[in-house]
């Protein structure tokens, strides 16, 4: 993966540099092959990997790898401490290595040009609802945030996940994202059948639309948080992915820390799951959609609900969260709550045999 990408100002520097080495050669009577050399290096440069950070060899390489880090930027996000227990590298050698990882990947400050410019790589995926896709801002959920649908059973989470997974393959112009799906069911309530429907809904193929989402069963939250490095796997195989769908995330972790005094245990795990899904959703450009079944209380899952978790690294990382209930003949209310940017509104959608839908 490209480790810096060069902005269009410092390529016209670049080819300023360049013109005047070959007009100062021509002078000289030096080669023109040397200023060939030079361009090929500078393109060089642009490509830094894993290998070059100082003190990686490539046993920790391996480790990093099979632990779903492949380039600057999953290190360059990591703790000392978290990158020394997955790398085998000792704490100080860790931090160097982070040092220069945020060095050459230039993290930091960024200037509003350079902020909108990585807010266009922002792909959008369509709901299969217009109220709902217009509640989260007009064009569905986005890339590079993760989207929370709480509420009660039956409230139409799960449908709205499988409504994505198709939604996702259509092509931008028709409201996907061109790309395929991940489901991650930990209550096992995948059901290809309704995929085939949804597809069907859509005018599209049916198997292929069920050959573009990969779906793994997590049995435990460990298991579940392992999945998540399986996508990076994924994605540097070449697979498109465009959304991450976890239904549900909580359910494993409510079931295993249940008892009493073990809910900052649970909580600490859950935060840390949530910063690395949304590193994966900044580094791959990948919505991520995750259910939450909620009774009572709803909606303390991030703790403080205005702070957006794992958005202080680039700056424009955002969480959605709508609570989705039933209401009146068959339809479903939508309430977007606590967003960044949005106003905290309702909606009306419906679920038929199509999926997500508008009222018909
Ligand atoms: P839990 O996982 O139990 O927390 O619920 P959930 O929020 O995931 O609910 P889910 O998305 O599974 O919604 C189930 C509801 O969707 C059903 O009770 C139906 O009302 C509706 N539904 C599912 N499939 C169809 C369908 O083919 N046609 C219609 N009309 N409604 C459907
Ligand atoms: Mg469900």
């Amino acid at each position: 993966m490209v480790g810096k990408k060069k902005t269009g100002k410092e390529k016209e520097v670049e080819d300023k540099k360049t013109r005047k080495k070959s007009v100062k050669n021509s002078e000289g009577g030096v080669d023109k092959e040397e200023i060939q050399e030079e361009v090929v290096k500078e393109e060089k440069e642009e490509v830094m990997k894993l290998e070059d950070l100082p003190g990686v060899g490539p046993a920790a390489i391996e480790k990093l790898e099979s632990a779903g880090i492949f380039d600057l930027m999953g290190i360059a996000v990591l703790s000392p401490k978290d990158l020394s227990n997955v790398s085998g590298l000792g704490e100080s050698a860790a931090r160097k290595a982070i040092q220069a990882a945020r060095k050459m990947m230039d993290l930091g400050f960024t200037d509003g040009l350079e902020f909108a410019e990585k807010r266009e790589e922002v792909l959008n995926i369509g709901t299969g609802s217009s109220e709902l896709d217009d509640l989260l801002g007009g064009k569905g959920i986005e890339t590079k945030a993760i989207t929370e649908a709480f509420g009660g059973f039956g409230s139409g989470k799960t449908q709205l996940g499988l409504s994505l997974a198709v939604g996702a393959q259509l092509p931008i112009e028709q409201g996907g994202a061109e790309g395929k799906a991940v489901y991650i069911d930990t209550e096992g309530t995948f059901r290809p059948e309704r995929i085939k429907q949804i597809a069907e809904g859509k005018g599209l193929n049916e198997d292929n639309v069920l050959k573009n989402i990969f779906v793994a069963r997590a049995f435990n939250s460990d298991h579940q948080i392992l999945l998540i490095d399986k996508v990076g796997e994924l994605v540097k195989n070449g697979e498109p992915i465009r959304l991450v769908v976890i239904d549900s995330l909580t359910a494993h972790f409510r079931a295993e820390f249940s008892g009493r005094g073990q809910l900052a245990d649970r909580q600490q795990k859950l935060n840390k799951y949530l910063h690395n899904l949304m590193k994966m959703a900044e580094q791959f450009n990948i919505a991520v959609y995750v259910t939450n079944q909620v009774m009572s209380n709803p909606g303390l899952l991030f703790g403080d609900p205005t702070t957006p978790i794992g958005g202080n690294i680039l700056g424009h990382a955002s969480t959605y969260r709508i609570y989705i209930r039933r209401g009146k003949k068959g339809s479903r209310v939508a309430k977007l709550i606590d967003s960044p940017n949005l106003p905290d509104n309702e909606c009306v959608f419906f679920i038929s045999e199509k999926g997500v839908g508008d009222e018909e």
